[in-house]
């Protein structure tokens, strides 16, 4: 058989999507006849988009936002960590056609701080700002760290409620208003709001941090963040964006599918400097 194996990313917007750049990588790296392409789907097109890429021979696809609520009902089973999340970023079809929904995306964070940052989860006061999709998708690797406590603020207070009670049995989470900070200090703050990407971010105390804390956005570019200047201003001690979350995603995503675990730094690495210089 001549043909490739067939992979692809779906989401609306797409164009900007650093996947095919990134599986391209891995699969060279990695000696894999596959191609990997990103598909914009209508909104209210992805059920359709995903049954003819299935029975059309593909064989697993990345899902981003806003479709991973979709991919979630369109999987016919779920891993542990897709029913948690609420969310699937990774399809697969199995041997027997069956269809079946992951989400990498708590993984990829997890792995980014602690295997390529070198940063330390266990034991620590973790912040998370935010509460909508993307930190549901990370509570539960986060939590398996053992950290010594997660809080969770969010502008819409009972948001951040309502989901540290969802994982209350993983670990010692909990969640409320920004006032909940208040002069507490903590290890690692994590942002997972969407504030940034209208240059913006949420008020936070400048008391917030310690010389020895941690400062993680999930979102990334050519730039710093907002967030990741308030950080530096702040004196963190260490600052990231969330390249290395994406790449670890993609990793493990091409693992599920491949069953070969990709090397991440030199794929970061381009991925940065091809950021940079465009
Ligand atoms: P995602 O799936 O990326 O998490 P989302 O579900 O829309 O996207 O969540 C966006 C998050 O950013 C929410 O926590 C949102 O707060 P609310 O729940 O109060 O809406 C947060 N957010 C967006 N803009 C913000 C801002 N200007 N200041 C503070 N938080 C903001």
């Amino acid at each position: 058989m001549s043909e490739k194996d067939s992979y692809a990313v779906f989401g609306n917007p797409i164009k900007h999507s650093k996947s095919p750049a990134i599986h391209a990588a891995f699969a060279q790296q990695c000696a894999q006849q596959m191609q990997y392409r990103a598909v914009r789907v209508e909104l209210d097109g992805f059920e359709r988009a995903a049954g003819n890429f299935f029975s059309g021979g593909g064989n697993g696809l990345n899902i981003t936002v806003p479709f991973k609520r979709d991919a979630y009902e369109f999987a016919d089973c779920l891993s542990e960590r897709a029913l948690r999340a609420g969310a699937v970023n990774t399809l697969s079809r199995g041997e027997d056609g069956s269809i079946s929904g992951d989400n990498t995306d708590g993984i990829g964070l997890v792995r980014d701080m602690i295997a390529n940052l070198g940063w330390v989860v266990q034991g620590r006061r973790i912040l998370v700002l935010g509460a909508g999709g993307a930190v549901r998708g990370v509570l539960e690797p986060l939590l398996r760290e053992r950290p010594k406590e997660l809080l969770i603020v969010n502008r819409t207070a009972e948001r951040a409620e309502q989901l540290a009670e969802e994982f209350v049995d993983v670990g010692p989470v909990s969640g409320g208003a920004y006032s909940l900070i208040g002069e507490r200090q903590f290890d690692l703050v994590v942002n997972a709001t969407s504030a940034g990407l209208s240059g913006e971010m949420p008020q936070l105390p400048s008391s917030l941090l310690t010389e020895r804390s941690c400062c993680y956005d999930m979102v990334y570019g050519a730039e710093p963040t907002a967030f990741m200047r308030w950080a530096a201003h702040h004196a963190a001690w260490a600052v990231s964006d969330g390249l290395g979350m994406l790449v670890e995603q993609a990793a493990q995503s091409f693992y599920i599918w491949r069953h070969i675990r990709p090397e991440t730094r030199p794929v970061i690495n381009q991925i940065r400097l091809a950021m940079e210089a465009a």
